[in-house]
Parts: C-alpha cells; sequence; structure tokens
C-alpha cells in the first residue's frame, strides 16, 4: 500500500494572525509523524488542516496525487470517514462508556452486532471494561482519553491523528498508549500524525519528528535525536 500525504506551503489565518506560516511536510504510511514545539506554535491548527477539519488558507493537500483541497462535497465525506481525530480535550457522546464506541461504529455502517463486538473488544484492550455501563461524562480525564483513543482506534482509519493523546494518562497508561500506538500504525499500514510535549514519547513513537515553532517547521529529526537537543525547543 503506497502512498503519502503530502502537504507543501500551508497556511491559516486565525483572528487576523497568520499562526501557520508556510508548512511542508509528508506524512507517509506505516511511519509516525510527530509534532513538537511551545504552546501556540500552531500545532493543532496544522492538525486540523490534515484532517480536513480546518480548510487552510493557502498551499496544497494531497492523498496519493489526489487533491484533498478541491474534493467535492462527496468525496470531501469519504475522506473524512478515513480519518480520526482525536483532539487535546476529549469529546464524549452522552451516553455509556460502551456505546461512546459502538455508536460510531454503528454510524459507519457496520451491522449492530459486529459494532458491537469490536465496541466490547476495544473497551477490554484499553481496560475500560469495569466502567461499560457507567455515563461517559463521569469518567476523569484519563479515562475519557483512553475511551477516545480506543473510539479512534475501533473506526480502523486510514489517517490516524493524534493531539497530545497522553496528557491526561498516568505513566503505565501513557506507555501502554504508545506500544498501542506503534503497533496499530505499523501493523495496518495508516498514516499517523502525532503532537507531543512529551520528548520521551516523541522518539519512542516517531519515525520523525519535525519541531513547530511560530507556526513554521524549525527543525527535523530522526527518533535518535539527542533528549537535550530537543528539550531545547519546548
Ligand atoms: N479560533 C481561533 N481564533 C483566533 N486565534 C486562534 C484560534 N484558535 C487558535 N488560535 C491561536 O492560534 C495560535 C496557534 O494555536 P494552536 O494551533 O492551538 O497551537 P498549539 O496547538 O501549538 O498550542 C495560538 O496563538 C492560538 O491562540
Ligand atoms: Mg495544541
Amino acid at each position: 500500500m503506497p502512498g503519502v500525504i503530502r502537504a507543501v506551503d500551508l497556511v491559516k489565518y486565525l483572528g487576523g494572525i497568520q499562526v501557520v506560516r508556510g508548512v511542508s511536510l509528508d506524512v507517509e504510511r506505516s511511519r509516525i509523524t510527530v509534532i513538537m514545539g511551545p504552546n501556540g506554535s500552531g500545532k493543532t491548527t496544522l492538525l486540523r488542516m490534515l484532517g480536513l477539519l480546518l480548510p487552510p488558507d493557502g498551499g496544497l493537500l494531497e492523498m496519493d496525487g489526489v487533491n484533498l483541497l478541491s474534493l467535492d462535497e462527496e468525496g470531501r465525506r469519504g475522506f473524512l470517514r478515513r480519518v480520526a481525530f482525536v483532539p487535546q480535550k476529549p469529546v464524549v457522546l452522552t451516553a455509556n462508556v460502551y456505546r461512546n464506541i459502538a455508536i460510531p461504529l454503528r454510524l459507519r455502517g457496520l451491522d449492530p452486532r459486529t459494532a458491537d463486538a469490536e465496541a466490547w473488544r476495544w473497551l477490554k484492550e484499553v481496560n475500560l471494561e469495569k466502567h461499560a455501563w457507567k455515563s461517559a461524562h463521569s469518567l476523569s480525564g484519563g479515562e475519557r482519553q483512553l475511551l477516545a483513543l480506543a473510539r479512534a482506534l475501533a473506526l480502523s482509519p486510514d489517517v490516524l491523528l493524534l493531539d497530545e493523546p497522553t496528557s491526561h494518562l498516568d505513566p503505565k497508561n501513557a506507555a501502554f498508549i504508545q506500544r498501542l500506538v506503534k503497533e496499530y500504525v505499523s501493523e495496518r499500514g495508516i498514516h499517523c500524525v502525532v503532537v507531543s510535549h512529551n520528548v520521551r514519547e516523541a522518539k519512542f513513537l516517531a519515525d520523525e519528528i519535525l519541531v513547530m515553532v511560530s507556526g513554521r517547521i524549525k527543525a527535523r529529526y530522526g527518533p535518535d535525536a539527542p533528549e537535550s537537543e530537543l528539550l531545547k525547543w519546548i
């Protein structure tokens, strides 16, 4: 499955300010690109543009040579069905924990029995089955993050976009999720971009680490970059 998501010179203005200022990157299959950088540097804005959740004001965005910015509404919806985006503050549905995974799967067209079995499998995978019948709103921040990740992975995305996915997790859960994401991406050969403030996480997950400062990519590293070098930027 060859393929690449290619962003060239992406630009975004928010509130009259250019917050993404000409960013180019390639996101290849089976590889994880980690974006690091200080608060307010434009990481979330960039991630949302890569998932077509926010339209760029300039630049190009392609997947496998198809221009994602000139898709018609049907084409855009088709692409969005292939994307899973987990925001920094995960959104949960007003329903129990189990249905938070099962409902999106049913909406994707899985038959109810398969959707329910998959939802259960992923709840167990992230160790939330004991909370299955609770309201998702009653979960702690970390539990919500686990739920949002389980829901995203259950959807079998082709493009996985994670915004600070372990920021609310304890070290044990964070390590577990990092391994889970890494395995998932390489086994399924999907595209993955992760925003992270955690240098160790970045080095563990990444095939490529991009440092974003004031809306621009200021440095690119491999996973072997020294921690001290990465820490300089954040
Ligand atoms: N809706 C918005 N309106 C105006 N400014 C925004 C909006 N969303 C984000 N910003 C600003 O854009 C900049 C980049 O934000 P963001 O992409 O969230 O940064 P990061 O994820 O790196 O912390 C910040 O200065 C932020 O305040
Ligand atoms: Mg952010």
